[in-house]
């Protein structure tokens, strides 16, 4: 209660540039705030190192929402109102920025999401800005890898009906499948955290496609990876960044081998700015390598402070200005301009899942 007495203490004069990062820490999808986290804190921990900006130390503040819907308003709301943010940094799955992002807009705080790829997310207002592509990019990249390179004709899409994300992947892929001249053989759905895929597989099964696309998260995919493979559905799986996590692999094993992926990043890229961020990274969190989230992470932070720079003022409608200002930004994830709807325009990479590693296969540009 005492800290009501101290309304907004912080958002000027404070010694400190406030950050308020939220994030998927535990829970369901703890792998993409760990992630995103590390390589924010990584950004961080360098630009204050080197002085900070505008010769002041940025002050992250950092939420966890346990990848819970309902979660994240409350730590956004007091990231702003009681600390004093004046920008934010989060989060990798659309939902949870799609909660959040109301939010900053009617704050007039800018909010920067490292990883949400659906449309929607910026298109919530003015304040709201990501360092990634986005999915009707990610969902055509796909359908025309699955078209050209696997030759597949016949296709099933199979949908987590509780993500913004799953919805929408599913749906650009299939719109860009069809435009391919592929066919959409059948459509099924999922809820995310289910266990047993089975009937649905079986049903995607007598479809006979010639591939399946499940734009999911890790878990469900590792899952539907395995029991496709008991069932004996044999054809390739296809999917989006939502793949990207060490734990698709852990749980998935043998199942998830030879299946196919869009991403961010490949870290072992020989382009610009990719090996020193590894290596740094690497050293920072005992030898682990550094995953998209990470990387996205490291470039929201960096983005942002760039912008704060260029901005010379923590004012959260200067920073906004230099947010939607940015056309050239030498970012890990690649090169960053700001188009008109605040989103990157940046190429994608897509990855196959080959002796239980992630094998860099090709880069698409937008
Ligand atoms: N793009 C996904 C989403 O919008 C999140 C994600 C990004 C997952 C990068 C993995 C890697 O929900």
């Amino acid at each position: 209660a005492a800290s009501l007495l101290l309304p907004a203490c912080n958002k000027s004069g404070g010694d400190g540039i406030i950050i308020g990062e939220f994030a998927s820490l535990t829970g369901k999808e703890a792998t993409f705030g760990t992630s995103s986290h590390e390589g924010t804190l990584l950004a961080v921990e360098t630009l204050n190192a080197a002085g900070g900006v505008l010769g002041k130390k940025i002050d992250l503040l950092t939420e966890d929402n346990q990848s819970k819907a309902g979660e994240t308003s409350n730590v956004v709301n007091k990231l702003i109102s009681k600390d004093g943010a004046v920008a934010i940094l989060g989060e990798v799955a659309s939902s949870r920025s799609l909660e959040a992002a109301p939010i900053c807009q009617q704050n007039g705080i800018p909010m920067v999401s490292p990883a949400s790829t659906n449309p929607k997310v910026t298109e919530t207002g003015d304040c709201i800005f990501r360092v990634c592509f986005i999915d009707p990019f990610q969902g055509t990249v796909m359908a025309n890898f699955v078209t050209n390179t696997l030759k597949a004709k016949k296709v099933a899409v199979f949908t987590d009906v509780k993500s913004d994300y799953s919805k929408g992947l599913a749906k650009f892929f299939k719109e860009g499948f069809i435009k391919a001249g592929g066919q959409v053989v059948a459509e099924l759905d999922f809820n995310g955290g289910d266990k047993d895929f089975k009937a649905q597989l079986t049903a995607i099964k007598s479809a006979a496609p010639d591939a399946v696309f499940v734009p999911g998260y890790y878990t469900d995919v590792a899952l539907i990876a395995i029991q496709a493979k008991q069932l004996g559905l044999s054809v390739p799986l296809c999917g989006g960044d939502g793949w990207e996590s060490q734990t698709l692999l852990d749980i998935g094993k043998d199942a998830v081998e030879g299946h196919y992926f869009s991403t961010h990043y490949a870290s072992d890229s020989s382009a610009p700015g990719v090996q020193a961020f590894v290596a740094a990274y690497k050293k920072r969190f005992n030898g682990k390598m550094p995953d998209a989230m990470a990387a996205l992470g490291y470039d929201s932070a960096m983005f942002l402070a760039d912008a704060i720079k260029r901005a010379g003022s923590t004012d959260s409608k200067a920073i906004r200005d230099a947010l939607a200002a940015t056309k050239d930004y030498e970012a890990v994830t690649g090169k960053i301009a700001i188009n008109a709807q605040r989103d990157a325009v940046k190429s994608a990479v897509i990855l196959q899942v080959k002796d239980g590693k992630f094998k860099y296969l090709e880069t698409v540009a937008p």
